[in-house]
């Protein structure tokens, strides 16, 4: 997450838990609330071991409304800390948060719109529901998690939606299925999902294998979580005479600007854009690619890599960052 932006301070108005492990957060910033479109997000600093990391929330409903940002955390005791940073907060504190940004903009266009939510996915997703539906749009949301316990906004969801909202809890043996979902849909229909990485993969892979248009495929990365769990990895950048360790907590891009190497160009940092791709010359251990940039092909090739999510497990890696190709990503 960049460090590059404004950040303005804010404090914890209340707190309430809303499903197992999720817990609302309402922030009211000193400089007063912005209006904001549904999908939009906040960046907020944490503290992990004393220093300030940057975390992305999606913004719960809207914020006039609430009279406060409304966040939704997911506790994650084997995180990296961010979450239990923000699990210790209490009303009254203080803390330092961005302006609303929308990187996943609703468009409003589709004569038909599914969303699908992947656990604490429903967060971006929930004021989209109830935007469409107030706009009269034709609008189904899928809901996934383990148990029924942890779906958080079910009542309120259920209560705009009514059977436009279908619930599969995975620990009850009820599966989403991404070729049932897509293959009906309307040829103009718009897709928008937020969950984990294997639930996003699998309805793009049907999405494209139906030709379907990339652009109708509508996504949000906040958690770039991998494949594999993170682990520390060794670098060499082989144009330049430097070697250094990429640190469980930090992204090979952040690594690499921490030790002076300015030439990889980024912007989205949530593996979207391709900016930053790099090549990989060589690698030990397991290449977790974490970006949606790059088909399943180019993935499995291994030559290229986003340097701002995807990593190496345990193993180490060697790059060349000369290299300012204009890669283009899936489908393919
Ligand atoms: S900065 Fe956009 S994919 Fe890495």
């Amino acid at each position: 997450m960049a460090t590059h932006q404004h950040f303005n301070p804010a404090h914890i108005v209340a707190t309430h838990d809303v499903a197992d492990g999720i817990r609302l957060f309402d922030i009211r910033p000193d400089d007063g609330l912005q209006a904001h479109a549904p999908g939009s997000h906040i960046d907020v600093e944490v503290l992990v071991e004393d220093r300030p990391q940057y975390r992305s929330f999606s913004l719960i409903g809207d914020a006039a409304e609430a009279g406060a940002y409304r966040i939704a955390v997911k506790d994650r005791p084997d995180g990296h800390g961010g979450s239990r940073y923000l699990w210790s907060l209490e009303p009254g504190d203080r803390l330092r948060i961005s302006d609303p940004k929308d990187r996943f903009p609703l468009s409003y266009r589709a004569p038909k719109v599914v969303l699908i939510a992947g656990g604490i996915g429903i967060t971006p997703l929930y004021g989209m529901a109830r935007a469409l539906v107030q706009s009269a749009h034709d609008v189904r949301l899928l809901y996934t998690a383990r148990t029924r316990e942890e779906m958080a906004f079910v009542d309120e969801l259920a209560a705009e939606l009514g059977d436009r909202l279908e619930l599969y809890v995975t620990g009850e043996g009820q599966r989403l299925d991404p070729a049932a979902v897509i293959q009906d849909l309307h040829p103009e229909a718009e897709l928008y999902i937020c969950g984990p990485q294997s639930l996003r993969e699998a309805f793009l892979s049907v999405w494209l294998e139906q030709n379907r248009p990339a652009e109708r495929f509508r996504f949000e990365t906040f958690a770039s979580s991998g494949r594999l769990p993170d682990t520390p990895f060794d670098v060499r950048v082989a144009n330049r005479d430097l070697e250094f360790t990429v640190a469980r907590d930090q992204s090979l891009l952040d690594a690499l600007q921490a030790h002076g190497v300015n030439d990889v160009l980024y912007d989205c940092e949530h593996g979207e854009c391709g900016l930053c791709t790099i090549d990989v010359v060589e690698h030990s251990g397991e290449l977790d690619h974490r970006d949606v940039f790059y088909s399943p092909r180019q993935k499995a090739a291994g030559t290229r890599m986003c340097a701002c999510v995807s990593r190496v497990h345990d193993g180490h890696i060697v790059i060349d960052t000369s290299r300012h190709a204009v890669d283009t990503g899936h489908p393919d």
